[in-house]
């Protein structure tokens, strides 16, 4: 007899709330009353039941989080709402201007604000119908976005169906996805063992997570989310503000943590301080506090711009900075012998991860900052994984510390360091025989972005260094299972797994392969404009100088770059090589576009894009006979203007330049 022919589908129900019962009280109150084994039991004897009666889920049921593989990209959905920014303010007196404009637009002297954290993240609308979870999108230009329903679906603190009796037909809340500090630093950590790009930070993490085209990915990406808002309630239940952080949380939504009425500059700014102070303490990232009108009527009366509302502002916070202590400089050798000196820190926790390291570019910027072993200095993210050393903090300077230099000899191989006239780079010239130059030239040529031999990582590659079984990237695929075996830490399982990594990156497209010779010079952009101009290894080995030249987006450097990496001998033999083990890069079929629109035209490029780099987006334009340039003047044909788009922006408009939506730009590819 089937175990589950018992069930009526009135017990099915009742298991799915129960089931939402529990998942409210781990992920919402963080107060949960069953173990994890007792909850995944639950959820087992649910999709047992669905299996035998598939007839009676719902998209509600506690199963459906993760929803299937969307094939097409997203999506566009018109807000019926539009999802407007803010604007800012950057100190005390801004937040005064501020309330005077409200206080005469409102002809009131005492006016109720609510003051909650900005949450730095990815804004998303999320709309519910009778109570259950209808769809997700993303902000995009504010008028429209991307309907990433399935990535949200997956997010763990998400309610697919709201609690409670006050529940409208209709209720579209507006909030914040965001990735928690200690699931970054856990992301990266895996990112950096197996030499994949680091994310630069939390926000970055959650928009790329956002952006992959699998739910089941997403899933395993940790994102939270948090509402702030309501954009369109059927029923009119909330009148303010502050009520509103408590309905969300009435019907089961996970709402902002920290909020409070104020009446007056003092209260804000006394707000404000607080939650400076606690910022580093939180377990994810804000980026300001936003001051807003508390009484939904009083906003209405207040009214909106173009772009933002007029009862609401953002005051902005400084880029988080921390004081730590210079261990040592040490010195790191690049792949092409550039030698970079590095601070080893105190490890200290600075915005979502704990720093022990921090670049100093060159010799020239320690000599100019005169940044010494021993010394306390102020360090600061900006947008770049790495953080730099901002100052020196002199007072606390050590007796008897003297000045940095660099070393004579490379630090690897020992090689007698050499300075080239004219650049600021000193670098080793010993580029067959230096061991650090080779680990990370092999490093580089696995990387993601190259042959992508993802079980790859920076460890395995020192090891494979370490042993002599690579002294140059095609030994990689030469290696065999005994040879695996004898190094440490390989089993059964991860020789198998590293053998079948390897021999899947042979069909590699032509771009990442072009990027994993490591030519000077050329990134992953300058590789996508070669790969498409050749279509084959063996053409662009045959490019002369002036028809590398004749490539939009290539220039003199690149050209000589390509030029007198192809001469070199060894080069080719090294590529002959791997194609002899089988190495196979994809031939790409070069695409004519005729004659686009965007042919003979110039663009700039400001603000950022939803879907695609500068990059991706400079390139799409060069392919189709566009140029890209750097700055707005009469010449510009056209303006691809992305979110948070500035200055730029302001001076097209003045110059009567046509400004594209990153909708538009869509349109015309
Ligand atoms: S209210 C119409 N409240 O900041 C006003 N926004 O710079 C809409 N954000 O895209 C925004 N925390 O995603 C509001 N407590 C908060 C917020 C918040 C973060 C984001 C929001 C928006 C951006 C505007």
């Amino acid at each position: 007899m089937n175990p589950n022919n018992q069930f009526t589908q009135e017990n099915y129900e009742e298991l799915c709330e129960e089931i939402w019962h529990h998942n409210k009280l781990y992920y919402v109150k963080h107060a949960p009353v069953i173990s994890d084994f007792e909850f995944d039991a639950l959820l087992q004897k649910l999709e047992s039941i669905e299996r035998e009666h598939p007839d009676w889920v719902t998209s509600s049921s506690p199963s459906q989080r993760v929803g299937e593989m969307l094939t097409d990209g997203f999506l566009s959905v018109k807000h019926i709402i539009p999802m407007l920014s803010l604007s800012n303010t950057y100190n005390r007196d801004e937040i005064k201007e501020f309330i005077a404009r409200v206080q005469k637009l409102l002809h009131r002297e005492v006016i109720t604000f609510t003051c909650e954290l900005k949450m730095d993240g990815i804004a998303v609308s999320v709309r519910y119908e009778h109570g259950e979870f209808l769809r997700a999108v993303t902000r995009g230009d504010g008028k429209q976005g991307d309907d990433i329903t399935s990535n949200i679906r997956t997010l763990k603190n998400l309610p697919l169906r709201l609690m409670g009796k006050d529940i409208p037909d209709v209720l579209e809340v507006r909030g914040e996805v965001f990735m928690p500090h200690l699931i970054f630093e856990e992301l990266n950590n895996r990112r950096e063992k197996f030499g994949e790009q680091l994310w630069a930070n939390p926000r970055n993490a959650a928009a790329g997570s956002l952006k992959l085209l699998d739910p089941k990915e997403v899933a395993k990406r940790g994102l939270r989310v948090f509402f702030y808002g309501v954009a369109e309630d059927s029923a009119d239940i909330i009148s303010s503000q502050s009520e509103t952080h408590q309905y969300l949380q009435s019907v089961g939504l996970p709402t902002l943590e920290y909020h409070k009425t104020c009446q007056s500059i003092q209260e804000i700014w006394d707000f404000i301080e607080e939650i400076q102070e606690i910022r580093s303490n939180l377990p994810y990232d804000i980026d300001g506090v936003v001051i807003k009108v508390d009484a939904l009527q009083e906003q209405q009366k207040v009214g909106y711009t173009a772009k933002s509302p007029r009862w609401a502002v953002a005051y902005k916070f400084a880029a988080e900075q921390a004081t730590t202590v210079v261990n040592e400089i040490t010195v790191q050798v690049g792949r092409t012998g550039v030698l970079t000196p590095v601070a080893e820190l105190i490890p200290v926790f600075l915005a979502g991860s704990t720093i022990s390291r921090a670049t100093l570019h060159n010799e020239e910027e320690v000599v100019r900052k005169d940044i010494r072993v021993g010394d306390t200095v102020v360090i600061e993210k900006g947008g770049d994984v790495i953080p730099k050393v901002v100052k020196v903090d002199f007072d606390k300077r050590i007796e008897g510390s003297s000045p940095w230099a660099m070393p004579d000899k490379c630090p690897s191989c020992g090689s007698e360091v050499e300075r080239i006239s004219g650049e600021v780079a000193v670098r080793c010239p010993n580029i067959a025989g230096c061991s650090d130059q080779l680990l990370r030239r092999i490093s580089y040529f696995v990387a993601k972005k190259a042959m992508n031999i993802d079980m790859l990582g920076d460890k395995i590659v020192e090891q494979l260094v370490g042993v002599g079984y690579v002294k140059k990237p095609s030994d990689i695929y030469t290696l065999t299972a005994n040879q695996l075996y004898q190094l440490e830490g390989f089993q059964e399982k991860s020789v198998s797994n590293l053998l079948k990594s390897i021999e899947s990156s042979k069909n590699v497209p032509l771009p990442q392969f072009i990027m994993a010779l490591g030519i000077k010079y050329v990134g992953a952009g300058t590789a996508e404009l070669l790969a498409l101009k050749a279509g084959s290894l063996e053409n662009l080995m045959k490019l002369t100088r002036s028809e590398l030249l004749f490539i939009d987006g290539v220039g003199d450097k690149v050209a000589d770059a390509v030029i007198e990496y192809f001469g070199d001998q060894e080069n080719v033999e090294e590529i002959r090589r791997l194609l002899d083990l089988g190495v196979s890069p994809e031939v790409l079929e070069i695409v004519d576009h005729g004659d686009h629109p965007f042919k003979g035209k110039t663009f700039v490029l400001t603000g950022t894009l939803d879907r695609y780099s500068r990059t991706d987006a400079a390139n799409l334009i060069k392919e189709r006979g566009g140029k890209v340039t750097g700055s707005v003047s009469k010449k510009t044909d056209y303006l691809l203007a992305g979110e948070a788009a500035g200055s730029k922006l302001v001076k097209a408009e003045g110059l009567g330049v046509e400004v594209l939506s990153e909708k538009d730009f869509i349109g015309f590819l």
